[in-house]
Protein backbone atom coordinates (compact mmCIF):
# COMPACT_ATOMS: atom_id res chain seq x y z
CA UNK A 1 0.00 0.00 0.00
CA UNK A 2 1.20 3.22 -1.21
CA UNK A 3 0.24 7.18 0.65
CA UNK A 4 1.33 10.30 0.23
CA UNK A 5 4.60 11.58 1.72
CA UNK A 6 3.88 13.73 4.67
CA UNK A 7 5.45 16.26 6.65
CA UNK A 8 7.09 14.86 9.89
CA UNK A 9 5.89 16.38 12.89
CA UNK A 10 5.28 13.44 15.20
CA UNK A 11 6.57 11.87 17.75
CA UNK A 12 6.29 8.31 18.42
CA UNK A 13 7.57 7.03 21.80
CA UNK A 14 7.63 3.32 23.54
CA UNK A 15 7.63 3.08 26.92
CA UNK A 16 10.06 -0.12 27.30
CA UNK A 17 8.98 -1.42 30.93
CA UNK A 18 5.57 -1.86 29.47
CA UNK A 19 5.98 -3.14 25.98
CA UNK A 20 5.56 -7.01 25.60
CA UNK A 21 6.94 -7.01 21.89
CA UNK A 22 4.24 -8.57 20.57
CA UNK A 23 4.39 -7.02 16.98
CA UNK A 24 0.18 -6.39 17.11
CA UNK A 25 1.37 -2.16 16.66
CA UNK A 26 4.09 -3.03 13.63
CA UNK A 27 1.33 -5.62 11.77
CA UNK A 28 -1.72 -2.82 11.85
CA UNK A 29 0.17 -0.04 10.68
CA UNK A 30 -0.97 0.04 6.85
CA UNK A 31 1.89 2.30 5.76
CA UNK A 32 4.54 0.17 7.01
CA UNK A 33 6.20 2.97 8.68
CA UNK A 34 7.00 1.15 11.97
CA UNK A 35 9.39 -2.51 12.11
CA UNK A 36 10.45 -4.24 15.16
CA UNK A 37 14.04 -3.52 16.20
CA UNK A 38 17.06 -4.86 16.51
CA UNK A 39 15.24 -5.38 20.65
CA UNK A 40 12.44 -6.85 19.32
CA UNK A 41 10.69 -3.39 20.08
CA UNK A 42 8.53 -0.80 17.65
CA UNK A 43 10.66 1.49 15.63
CA UNK A 44 9.37 4.39 12.85
CA UNK A 45 12.64 4.16 10.40
CA UNK A 46 10.72 6.34 8.23
CA UNK A 47 8.54 8.19 9.79
CA UNK A 48 7.29 10.14 6.70
CA UNK A 49 5.58 7.09 5.75
CA UNK A 50 3.20 7.82 9.14
CA UNK A 51 -0.05 8.47 8.79
CA UNK A 52 -0.84 9.75 11.81
CA UNK A 53 -3.83 7.06 12.35
CA UNK A 54 -2.84 5.94 15.42
CA UNK A 55 -3.77 2.10 14.83
CA UNK A 56 -0.66 1.60 16.46
CA UNK A 57 -0.95 3.60 19.32
CA UNK A 58 -5.29 2.43 19.93
CA UNK A 59 -4.20 -1.55 18.85
CA UNK A 60 -1.29 -1.87 22.03
CA UNK A 61 -2.38 -4.41 24.49
CA UNK A 62 -0.20 -2.78 27.49
CA UNK A 63 -0.35 0.61 26.69
CA UNK A 64 3.09 1.23 26.10
CA UNK A 65 2.91 3.52 23.10
CA UNK A 66 2.55 7.41 23.29
CA UNK A 67 1.74 9.19 20.26
CA UNK A 68 2.45 12.65 19.46
CA UNK A 69 2.32 13.51 22.94
CA UNK A 70 -1.23 11.73 23.62
CA UNK A 71 -0.68 9.01 25.76
CA UNK A 72 -3.27 6.00 26.47
CA UNK A 73 -4.91 6.99 29.62
CA UNK A 74 -6.17 10.31 27.82
CA UNK A 75 -8.10 7.83 24.88
CA UNK A 76 -11.05 6.75 25.23
CA UNK A 77 -11.29 3.18 26.36
CA UNK A 78 -13.02 0.34 24.40
CA UNK A 79 -13.82 -1.99 26.86
CA UNK A 80 -17.12 -1.20 28.70
CA UNK A 81 -17.62 1.40 26.12
CA UNK A 82 -21.61 1.72 25.28
CA UNK A 83 -21.94 1.35 21.81
CA UNK A 84 -25.24 1.06 19.44
CA UNK A 85 -26.15 -2.51 18.96
CA UNK A 86 -26.66 -3.79 15.58
CA UNK A 87 -30.50 -3.51 16.37
CA UNK A 88 -30.50 0.25 17.22
CA UNK A 89 -28.78 1.41 13.78
CA UNK A 90 -30.58 -0.93 11.80
CA UNK A 91 -33.59 0.69 13.41
CA UNK A 92 -32.25 4.11 13.14
CA UNK A 93 -31.57 3.63 9.25
CA UNK A 94 -34.98 2.47 9.13
CA UNK A 95 -36.56 5.22 10.59
CA UNK A 96 -34.15 8.32 9.81
CA UNK A 97 -35.48 10.90 7.29
CA UNK A 98 -34.60 14.01 5.67
CA UNK A 99 -36.71 16.42 7.10
CA UNK A 100 -38.10 19.36 5.26
CA UNK A 101 -40.35 20.87 7.32
CA UNK A 102 -37.84 22.93 10.32
CA UNK A 103 -39.40 24.60 13.34
CA UNK A 104 -38.69 28.54 13.13
CA UNK A 105 -36.16 28.55 16.04
CA UNK A 106 -32.59 28.20 16.71
CA UNK A 107 -30.73 25.06 17.50
CA UNK A 108 -29.06 24.64 21.16
CA UNK A 109 -25.48 25.82 20.05
CA UNK A 110 -23.82 23.87 22.89
CA UNK A 111 -25.03 20.75 21.07
CA UNK A 112 -24.05 21.84 17.60
CA UNK A 113 -20.79 22.41 19.29
CA UNK A 114 -20.68 19.07 20.42
CA UNK A 115 -21.56 17.71 16.80
CA UNK A 116 -19.55 19.47 14.78
CA UNK A 117 -16.45 18.61 17.52
CA UNK A 118 -17.27 15.19 17.25
CA UNK A 119 -17.10 15.36 13.40
CA UNK A 120 -12.85 15.61 13.55
CA UNK A 121 -13.33 11.54 14.24
CA UNK A 122 -14.82 11.26 10.71
CA UNK A 123 -12.49 8.54 8.98
CA UNK A 124 -10.41 10.25 5.72
CA UNK A 125 -8.82 9.00 2.85
CA UNK A 126 -4.85 8.39 3.87
CA UNK A 127 -6.27 9.84 6.99
CA UNK A 128 -5.79 13.11 5.11
CA UNK A 129 -8.36 14.74 7.62
CA UNK A 130 -8.72 17.91 4.80
CA UNK A 131 -11.81 18.72 5.84
CA UNK A 132 -13.85 22.02 6.81
CA UNK A 133 -17.28 22.42 8.53
CA UNK A 134 -18.82 25.83 7.46
CA UNK A 135 -21.72 26.73 9.81
CA UNK A 136 -24.55 28.65 9.43
CA UNK A 137 -25.83 28.15 13.46
CA UNK A 138 -28.92 30.25 13.44
CA UNK A 139 -32.09 31.88 11.40
CA UNK A 140 -30.27 35.15 11.54
CA UNK A 141 -27.20 33.48 9.81
CA UNK A 142 -29.02 31.46 7.12
CA UNK A 143 -31.15 34.27 6.27
CA UNK A 144 -28.41 36.66 5.62
CA UNK A 145 -27.21 33.85 3.77
CA UNK A 146 -30.04 33.32 1.26
CA UNK A 147 -30.14 37.01 1.12
CA UNK A 148 -26.45 36.09 -0.99
CA UNK A 149 -28.13 33.37 -2.25
CA UNK A 150 -30.70 35.45 -4.25
CA UNK A 151 -28.56 38.42 -4.77
CA UNK A 152 -26.49 36.11 -6.66
CA UNK A 153 -28.86 34.53 -8.76
CA UNK A 154 -30.42 38.16 -9.51
CA UNK A 155 -27.11 39.02 -10.81
CA UNK A 156 -26.38 36.51 -13.03
CA UNK A 157 -30.29 37.04 -13.94
CA UNK A 158 -29.22 39.89 -15.87
CA UNK A 159 -26.13 38.63 -17.19
CA UNK A 160 -25.68 37.32 -20.77
CA UNK A 161 -26.12 33.24 -18.71
CA UNK A 162 -29.40 32.00 -19.33
CA UNK A 163 -30.08 30.31 -15.89
CA UNK A 164 -32.35 26.99 -15.98
CA UNK A 165 -36.16 27.32 -15.23
CA UNK A 166 -35.57 25.12 -12.05
CA UNK A 167 -33.50 27.59 -10.40
CA UNK A 168 -34.62 30.75 -11.76
CA UNK A 169 -38.55 30.21 -10.84
CA UNK A 170 -38.25 28.68 -7.50
CA UNK A 171 -35.25 31.75 -7.00
CA UNK A 172 -38.09 34.41 -7.89
CA UNK A 173 -40.40 32.98 -5.19
CA UNK A 174 -38.01 32.58 -2.71
CA UNK A 175 -37.58 36.64 -2.98
CA UNK A 176 -41.06 37.15 -3.22
CA UNK A 177 -41.49 35.45 0.27
CA UNK A 178 -43.14 32.41 -1.34
CA UNK A 179 -41.33 29.61 -0.22
CA UNK A 180 -37.14 28.40 0.05
CA UNK A 181 -37.11 25.34 -1.68
CA UNK A 182 -33.29 25.33 -1.70
CA UNK A 183 -32.96 25.61 2.29
CA UNK A 184 -36.00 24.63 3.09
CA UNK A 185 -36.73 27.52 5.63
CA UNK A 186 -34.19 25.41 7.28
CA UNK A 187 -32.56 27.58 10.84
CA UNK A 188 -28.88 26.31 10.31
CA UNK A 189 -26.84 24.34 7.85
CA UNK A 190 -23.09 23.18 7.44
CA UNK A 191 -21.27 23.10 4.62
CA UNK A 192 -18.61 20.29 4.58
CA UNK A 193 -15.47 20.92 1.66
CA UNK A 194 -12.45 19.56 1.34
CA UNK A 195 -9.32 20.89 0.11
CA UNK A 196 -8.52 19.78 -3.07
CA UNK A 197 -4.89 22.15 -3.33
CA UNK A 198 -3.58 19.70 -0.26
CA UNK A 199 -1.50 17.03 -1.71
CA UNK A 200 -2.20 14.92 1.07
CA UNK A 201 -5.74 14.64 0.55
CA UNK A 202 -6.64 11.54 -1.88
CA UNK A 203 -10.18 11.16 -2.43
CA UNK A 204 -11.97 14.41 -0.90
CA UNK A 205 -15.45 13.73 -2.48
CA UNK A 206 -16.08 10.64 -0.53
CA UNK A 207 -14.91 12.26 2.55
CA UNK A 208 -17.24 14.95 1.83
CA UNK A 209 -19.62 12.33 1.63
CA UNK A 210 -18.74 10.11 4.78
CA UNK A 211 -18.67 13.12 6.77
CA UNK A 212 -22.33 14.30 5.72
CA UNK A 213 -23.43 10.99 6.93
CA UNK A 214 -21.91 11.03 10.14
CA UNK A 215 -23.10 14.61 10.76
CA UNK A 216 -26.82 13.13 9.92
CA UNK A 217 -26.47 10.38 12.50
CA UNK A 218 -25.15 12.68 14.98
CA UNK A 219 -26.92 15.45 14.51
CA UNK A 220 -30.35 12.85 14.81
CA UNK A 221 -28.78 11.05 17.97
CA UNK A 222 -29.13 15.10 19.22
CA UNK A 223 -32.57 14.81 18.29
CA UNK A 224 -31.92 17.60 15.39
CA UNK A 225 -33.29 16.72 12.36
CA UNK A 226 -31.50 17.17 8.99
CA UNK A 227 -31.32 17.19 5.14
CA UNK A 228 -29.21 16.40 2.58
CA UNK A 229 -28.96 20.00 0.42
CA UNK A 230 -28.48 18.75 -3.36
CA UNK A 231 -29.30 22.07 -4.48
CA UNK A 232 -26.23 24.01 -3.30
CA UNK A 233 -24.68 22.03 -5.37
CA UNK A 234 -26.28 21.57 -8.65
CA UNK A 235 -26.48 25.86 -7.84
CA UNK A 236 -23.05 26.22 -7.10
CA UNK A 237 -22.43 24.65 -10.86
CA UNK A 238 -24.67 27.41 -12.47
CA UNK A 239 -23.43 30.27 -10.39
CA UNK A 240 -19.84 29.54 -9.29
CA UNK A 241 -18.97 32.91 -7.67
CA UNK A 242 -21.57 32.42 -4.51
CA UNK A 243 -20.16 30.51 -2.74
CA UNK A 244 -16.34 31.39 -3.31
CA UNK A 245 -17.79 35.13 -2.34
CA UNK A 246 -19.73 33.89 0.81
CA UNK A 247 -17.66 30.96 2.30
CA UNK A 248 -14.33 31.00 0.61
CA UNK A 249 -14.95 27.45 -1.41
CA UNK A 250 -13.59 27.71 -5.13
CA UNK A 251 -14.92 26.39 -8.00
CA UNK A 252 -13.24 23.01 -7.98
CA UNK A 253 -13.45 22.54 -3.96
CA UNK A 254 -15.31 19.31 -3.33
CA UNK A 255 -18.07 20.30 -0.98
CA UNK A 256 -21.63 19.09 0.37
CA UNK A 257 -24.29 21.27 2.39
CA UNK A 258 -26.76 19.56 4.91
CA UNK A 259 -29.29 21.46 6.67
CA UNK A 260 -30.37 21.50 10.50
CA UNK A 261 -33.32 22.57 12.53
CA UNK A 262 -35.63 21.53 14.47
CA UNK A 263 -38.08 19.31 13.03
CA UNK A 264 -41.45 20.70 12.52
CA UNK A 265 -43.59 17.54 11.91
CA UNK A 266 -43.32 13.76 13.50
CA UNK A 267 -43.00 11.17 11.26
CA UNK A 268 -44.97 7.92 12.66
CA UNK A 269 -43.32 5.02 10.78
CA UNK A 270 -40.35 3.73 8.46
CA UNK A 271 -40.99 3.74 4.46
CA UNK A 272 -41.22 0.54 2.37
CA UNK A 273 -38.62 1.06 0.12
CA UNK A 274 -40.08 -0.29 -2.82
CA UNK A 275 -36.12 -1.17 -4.24
CA UNK A 276 -34.03 -3.39 -2.29
CA UNK A 277 -30.39 -2.75 -2.10
CA UNK A 278 -28.79 -4.17 -5.62
CA UNK A 279 -26.00 -6.80 -4.41
CA UNK A 280 -24.07 -8.60 -6.48
CA UNK A 281 -22.37 -11.76 -5.08
CA UNK A 282 -20.03 -13.05 -6.92
CA UNK A 283 -19.05 -16.53 -5.39
C1 LIG B 1 -12.91 7.80 1.43
C2 LIG B 1 -11.97 6.89 2.15
C3 LIG B 1 -11.09 6.08 1.45
C4 LIG B 1 -10.23 5.21 2.11
N1 LIG B 1 -9.44 4.36 1.40
C5 LIG B 1 -8.68 3.44 2.04
C6 LIG B 1 -7.93 2.47 1.31
O1 LIG B 1 -7.92 2.45 0.08
N2 LIG B 1 -7.21 1.54 2.00
C7 LIG B 1 -7.17 1.53 3.37
O2 LIG B 1 -6.49 0.69 3.95
N3 LIG B 1 -7.87 2.45 4.10
C8 LIG B 1 -8.63 3.37 3.47
N4 LIG B 1 -9.38 4.28 4.19
C9 LIG B 1 -9.29 4.27 5.63
C10 LIG B 1 -8.48 5.48 6.12
O3 LIG B 1 -7.11 5.32 5.81
C11 LIG B 1 -8.75 5.61 7.61
O4 LIG B 1 -10.07 6.02 7.78
C12 LIG B 1 -7.83 6.60 8.27
O5 LIG B 1 -6.50 6.16 8.19
C13 LIG B 1 -8.19 6.77 9.75
O6 LIG B 1 -8.23 5.53 10.40
P1 LIG B 1 -9.55 5.08 11.17
O7 LIG B 1 -10.65 5.00 10.14
O8 LIG B 1 -9.22 3.74 11.75
O9 LIG B 1 -9.78 6.13 12.20
C14 LIG B 1 -10.22 5.17 3.53
C15 LIG B 1 -11.10 6.01 4.23
C16 LIG B 1 -11.97 6.85 3.56
C17 LIG B 1 -12.92 7.72 4.34
S1 LIG C 1 0.18 6.27 13.30
FE1 LIG C 1 -0.53 4.77 11.80
S2 LIG C 1 0.86 5.00 10.08
FE2 LIG C 1 1.83 6.03 11.83
S3 LIG C 1 3.14 4.49 12.75
FE3 LIG C 1 1.18 4.34 13.81
S4 LIG C 1 0.01 2.77 12.69
FE4 LIG C 1 1.73 3.41 11.39
S1 LIG D 1 1.70 -3.33 20.35
FE1 LIG D 1 2.54 -2.45 22.24
S2 LIG D 1 3.33 -4.22 23.32
FE2 LIG D 1 3.05 -4.88 21.22
S3 LIG D 1 5.04 -4.47 20.24
FE3 LIG D 1 3.79 -2.66 19.90
S4 LIG D 1 4.33 -1.31 21.60
FE4 LIG D 1 5.04 -3.34 22.16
Amino acid sequence: MFGPKRKIDMLFEVDKTKCVKCGACVKDCAFRALKAGAEGYPEIPKPEKCMRCQHCFAICPVGAITFNGHRPEDAVPTRGLALPTADEVENWMQVRRSTRQFRKEDVDRGALERILSRLGDVPTGCNARGLTFTCFPTRRAMDAFREEFIHAIEAHRDGPKLLPRWLAVPAIRMRAGKGDMFFRDAPGMVIISSDETNPAVTTPEADVAAACAYFEMLAQAHGLATCWCGFLQLVQREVPELLEKTVGIRRTTPFYAMLFGKSAVAYRRGVCRETDATIVWKE
